[in-house]
């Protein structure tokens, strides 16, 4: 899958390598806000950097280990969300995300996470979806019980951020409790 549609304004789309210098620079405009809580944005500086991620993501993606796509709206990239993990075997995939500054508190991520969770689990067929943030990510946190996950315990010393290690809260969110939810979800 290239794309995902999650409504008339934003769409989920896999970056690729000529995107590398519009991503470096996006990441440039965030840096102070991205790198609070996601430890690349300090050490990614460059163009070749970009674009070594990208190709990385790629190469997740051909082998079906993840699914992580630029968050574009209205054409414009504003972040990124998808599956960083993606466990076939056990049918689990992990969510990943981020917005720069200006598009928080519009419903963009809620809404992507949803377009991927509907698709993660009908036409992937995933059992069980999982987020991991530092307890102290309210923003995150947010997005998860906002989407109905719960929290299912606490990793120790999880990540190395900049000065120190931050623990991470897993959430958890099964199919059938996503389907459940389905009606009372926002609508696009
Ligand atoms: C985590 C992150 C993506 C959350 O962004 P966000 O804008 O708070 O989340 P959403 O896009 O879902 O928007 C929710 C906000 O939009 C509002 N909103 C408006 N319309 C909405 C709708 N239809 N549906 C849901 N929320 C809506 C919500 O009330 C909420 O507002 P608030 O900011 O006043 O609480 C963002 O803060 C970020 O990128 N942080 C830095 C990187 C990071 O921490 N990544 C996660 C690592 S675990």
């Amino acid at each position: 899958m290239q794309r995902l549609a999650v409504n008339r304004r934003l769409e989920l789309r896999l970056l690729q390598g000529h995107d590398a210098p519009l991503l470096a620079a996006v990441v440039a405009a965030h840096r102070d806000h991205l790198r609070r809580w996601l430890p690349w944005a300090e050490v990614s500086t460059t163009v070749a950097d970009s674009l070594a991620f990208i190709e990385a993501a790629l190469d997740r993606h051909g082998r079906r280990e993840a699914w992580e796509a630029g968050v574009w709206s209205d054409g414009m990239l504003v972040g990124m969300a998808g599956y960083n993990e993606l466990d076939w075997a056990h049918g689990r995939g992990v969510l990943g995300y981020w917005l720069v500054a200006d598009e928080q508190g519009r419903g963009t991520m809620t809404r992507c996470c949803g377009a991927l969770l509907d698709h993660g689990f009908s036409a992937w067929g995933l059992q069980r979806a999982e987020i991991r943030c530092a307890p102290a990510n309210e923003r995150s946190r947010a997005v998860a019980l906002r989407l109905g996950f719960a929290a299912a315990g606490r990793l120790s010393q999880a990540e190395w951020l900049q000065d120190r290690y931050e623990d991470h809260e897993v959430y958890g969110l099964l199919a059938t409790q996503w389907q459940a939810r389905r009606p009372a979800r926002p609508h696009p």
